[in-house]
């Protein structure tokens, strides 16, 4: 049996602990693995490497992918499109290949196309992967620790120097629709105003904690936000500089925002996010060589376990406005808009 492995979508710290977890365990199967380079893309173009035991060395603690990625969607009609009919070509060029299955590794984007390459008659197996955890049937997603992990230290060194100018300092943090990062970080880093795209804000009503905070002799502020969160008129103003704007405008307290951006995603993932990776690869493998296509693995309940792909493409999974977490910080002050 010889399977294709592709890395797809926005990277994160983790891939290639799973492209070696899949590799491995594979080749103990006796299967032999190709990697399609740069995504779908790959598919298209013939683009692959050979994968043996030399490449799948020494990639554990790697960021980034080693196969490249890309944001391809095969199933999606873009304008000046040179090839017609790509679900096809893939279809056609799978079989070149001599790919018996494809495991695609990838968030809910990629989860979505997996699910129709299946549907078109390949065998596919996927694996979830994103910094931003809402992949739909999974309870986690590798790459969610590490950059929790980076936001948090990140949180955390912005204290002292809030605290030596008495400022409110405002983070934002990556997550377009989901506020798992900023959730979580923000709680572990002390936010005293955390906001999420899943949860309405009210901007004075912020104004107003800080203030009274100020009142109290609180010396300084951390705001969390997700970049997802809506910013009312100023529609496409990045939402930490929109939230400091409004807070310095309101409060008169001198505000300063950071964005640490892509470096949520870059450099080696966290021991957890390796476990979780080698876990999520090995667990594909022994799917594949059970012949048990068609499905996405998860963790569920901290087992391993599988989804099938038509439930999980198009769906995202959101923090829930009753979670836990949100209840627990509410009960030691934190504010949540
Ligand atoms: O999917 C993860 C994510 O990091 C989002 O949080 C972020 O908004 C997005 O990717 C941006 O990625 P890119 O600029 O690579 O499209």
């Amino acid at each position: 049996m010889k399977i294709g492995i592709l890395s797809s979508g926005g990277d994160c710290p983790g891939i290639n602990a799973t492209i070696r977890g899949v590799g491995k365990a594979a080749m103990t199967y006796g299967m032999e693995v190709i990697g399609v380079l740069d995504g779908f893309s790959g598919l298209m173009f013939n683009d692959y490497i050979q994968l043996d035991e030399r490449q799948l060395s020494g990639i554990l603690t790697l960021g980034g992918t080693i196969l490249g990625t890309s944001r391809e969607k095969p199933f999606k009609k873009k304008e000046g499109d040179l090839i017609a009919d790509k679900p096809q070509m893939i279809k056609q060029n799978c079989a070149k290949m001599g790919i018996d299955c494809l495991v695609c590794v990838g968030g809910n984007g990629t989860q979505k196309t997996a699910a129709q390459l299946s549907g078109i008659g390949l065998n596919v197996v996927g694996i979830p992967k994103t910094i931003d955890n809402d992949v739909w049937g999974t309870d986690v997603t590798f790459g969610f620790d590490t950059a929790v992990n980076i936001a948090t230290e990140a949180i955390d060194r912005l204290h002292s120097t809030a605290n030596s100018h008495k400022r409110v300092m405002v983070i934002e943090l990556m997550g377009h629709h989901a506020g798992w990062i900023t959730l979580y970080a923000g709680i572990a880093g002390g936010g005293d105003v955390i906001l999420i795209p899943e949860l309405d804000y009210n901007i004075n009503k912020v104004n107003e904690v800080l203030m009274e905070r100020s009142r109290k002799g609180k010396p300084y502020s951390i705001v969390v936000v997700a970049e997802g969160i809506k910013t009312g008129k100023k529609e496409g103003m990045p939402a930490g500089a929109y939230i400091a704007e409004q807070i310095e405008k309101e409060t008169k307290i001198e505000t300063r925002v950071t964005v640490p951006g892509y470096t949520l995603r870059g450099g080696s993932p966290s021991p957890l996010d390796r476990i979780i990776a080698t876990r999520m690869g090995t667990y594909a493998a022994s799917l594949i060589n059970q012949q048990d296509f068609g499905k996405m693995v998860a963790l569920h309940h901290n087992e391993m376990t599988s989804v099938p792909l038509k439930e999980v493409g198009g769906k995202l999974r959101l923090v829930p406005h009753d979670h836990f977490l949100i209840k627990q910080a509410k009960r030691v002050g934190t504010f949540f808009g």
